[in-house]
């Protein structure tokens, strides 16, 4: 096939082109770097398979030719990260919403599938646990910057489902908090990064608040194997699946793993939220996904343990010292 991957230079995204070209596909990645790096993709730019293109999906005309003859694109690029969206909620809207509007106006057009990456901040600060795909979204007020990323993620949503009633074929996934190689501390999964990094450095784990919140990491070959199945099995064309690890951990236990498996002297640094992110920042207790949907539907079941997955994670960062 002829794949197309938004953000593919990404963490996440170049995951999934090792993935996918390790399986024949002729792969084009879209990126503008403005996160992502080469070096993540640098092992396949001599593969006569592989394209990278540097620009951003912001351009329609660019993105006209690259999705004219795809058969799939995977749109992973976003603006991604708590910091990015307290800082510049701006360009996490412009980004997020008028990228994706363009990427599906696009398939729709050359009539390419479409697997689009959402998030599991969709459900915001939901008690609903765990959080199915058809369970309540429950966001603060517009004035508070942090909620700008689900918001934004949660109309790409409403923008998909509004052109699979014009007949797009498109899936959506929610990953929850991916971690494992490349993971960039400014991203997402942000928290693995940077207490492993501390740990490295022997510096306190800066927690965020009690430490009692709570997170289901997903070892990154997890997330990239529910990305596959999403955009392989027609079962999964119209529906949204949370593609996540159900195993809950605390932030003050995430520490405390850390430090174990890397023999770290680290101690514990705790921070009120808002001394971080500014007034009216909350964060979501806990995060959980039911996963039974993707389980029935695509066979997706998390595999790799938190333990094993960040002992992998480790020895990445260690072999960049
Ligand atoms: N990592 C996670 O745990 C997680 C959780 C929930 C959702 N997601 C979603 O998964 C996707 C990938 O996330 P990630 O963690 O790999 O993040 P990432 O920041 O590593 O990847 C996003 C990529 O998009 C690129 N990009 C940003 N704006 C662009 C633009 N205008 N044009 C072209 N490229 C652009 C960046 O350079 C980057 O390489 C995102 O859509 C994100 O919202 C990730």
């Amino acid at each position: 096939m002829n794949i197309l991957v938004t953000g593919g230079a990404g963490y996440i995204g170049s995951h999934l082109v090792d993935r996918l070209l390790s399986v024949g596909h002729q792969v084009t990645v879209v990126d503008d770097l403005s996160v992502g790096k080469m070096a993540n993709l640098q092992r396949h730019l001599s593969d006569k398979r592989f394209r990278f293109i540097e620009g951003s999906i912001l351009y329609p005309t660019m993105m006209d030719e690259l999705m004219k003859d795809c058969q799939l694109v995977y749109h992973l690029a976003a603006v991604v990260g708590v910091k990015y969206y307290v800082e510049d909620p701006l360009k996490v809207i412009a980004t997020n919403v008028r990228g994706t509007e363009v990427v599906l106006e696009l398939a729709a057009l050359h009539n390419c599938r479409v697997v689009l990456a959402s998030t599991s901040e969709i459900y915001g600060k939901s008690s609903q646990i765990p959080f199915s795909e058809d369970g309540l979204r429950v966001l603060g007020p517009t004035w508070v910057h942090r909620w700008s990323y689900a918001t934004s993620k949660a109309l790409d949503e409403h923008l998909a489902f509004a052109y699979a009633r014009r007949g797009l074929q498109v899936t959506v996934i929610r990953y929850f908090n991916s971690y494992g190689p490349r993971l960039d501390p400014r991203g997402y999964g942000s928290v693995v990064a940077k207490f492993i990094i501390q740990a490295l450095q022997n510096q306190p784990f800066t927690v965020h608040g009690d430490g009692q919140q709570t997170r289901c990491f997903t070892y990154i070959e997890d997330s990239v194997e529910g990305t596959l199945l999403a955009g392989g099995e027609e079962k999964a064309i119209g529906e949204v699946f949370n593609i996540g690890n159900s195993q809950e951990t605390s932030i003050q236990e995430l520490a405390e793993l850390v430090k174990e498996l890397t023999g770290s002297e680290s101690s514990t640094l705790h921070l009120p939220y808002q001394e971080v992110y500014g007034p009216g920042f909350e964060d979501p207790p806990r995060r959980v996904p039911d996963t039974s949907k993707a389980n029935i539907l695509l066979g997706f079941q998390a595999k790799v343990p938190l333990r094993e997955g960040l002992e992998k994670t480790i020895a990445w960062f260690r072999s960049r010292q």
